[in-house]
């Protein structure tokens, strides 16, 4: 999978994508990626990305041109499954839009700041909007770094364990159950005696049923769907 990332803020990305599971996704050449400095593309002297809006108000928005250089050059040279912008509005990510964009093998993502960006982009580049939950950040960044994460740890491979992505809270629509390591008692705390039992069918039993009771206790709702 090859994501290409158009920011403005290029730094922002450095250290969410140099160290564990994504380090190594890079590594093993699974997972590329590619950060696009929008400022490059800016107008003039100044490199400008961003300008006053049409109608008056607070705020500035990303200029259309520059992004609209930096998109196409982009697409000169490579088809995308997904052009993803991202944006309090967009649709909610959860864990059946991740496993399903990584299956796609190029992904180009637009991250915005100030007001959002020119209306036209959206309307002629984007192919997918998204939100990383209802609250508003700074940028898309941050958004395009969960984005990442979440998409690289489903790929086959990525994870050392090959079973341990499947068995993530919300794949099957469950949270995940309790878990613990040595030592067995600390301060009078004990570990559950199935878990220490080799019982390997009593154990995913005993897994199942405590995701089972989480679930219906804290997101009831992913049960219903
Ligand atoms: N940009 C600002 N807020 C955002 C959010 N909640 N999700 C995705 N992108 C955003």
């Amino acid at each position: 999978m090859h994501f290409d990332i158009i920011t403005c803020l290029p730094e922002l990305l450095v250290s969410p994508f140099s160290h564990s599971i994504l380090r190594r996704a890079q590594m093993k050449e699974i997972v590329s990626i590619e950060v696009h400095n929008l400022r490059e593309y800016g107008i003039g002297p100044h490199k400008q990305i961003d300008d006053y809006q049409y109608g008056g108000g607070a705020g500035m928005v990303m200029m259309i041109e520059p992004l609209s250089n930096c998109i196409d050059a982009l697409l000169d040279k490579n088809q995308y499954d997904e052009v993803i912008y991202f944006t309090p509005d967009g649709e909610t990510l959860d864990q059946a839009s991740v496993n399903r964009l990584s299956l796609g093998e190029r992904i180009l993502m637009i991250c915005g700041h100030y007001k959002g960006i020119d209306q036209r982009i959206r309307d002629k580049y984007v192919t997918l909007e998204m939100s990383v939950g209802d609250y508003v950040l700074s940028g898309g960044e941050l958004a395009a770094a969960i984005l990442v994460d979440s998409i690289s740890r489903v790929i086959p491979g990525v994870l050392n364990d090959a079973a341990s992505a499947l068995t993530d809270s919300f794949q099957d629509n469950l949270l995940a159950p309790p878990v613990y390591t040595r030592p067995a008692e600390f301060k009078d705390m004990h570990v559950p005696k199935v878990l220490l039992s080799g019982d390997d069918a009593k154990i995913r039993e005993w897994r199942y049923q405590k995701a089972l009771s989480i679930t219906q206790d804290k997101r009831p709702d992913l049960l219903i769907k």
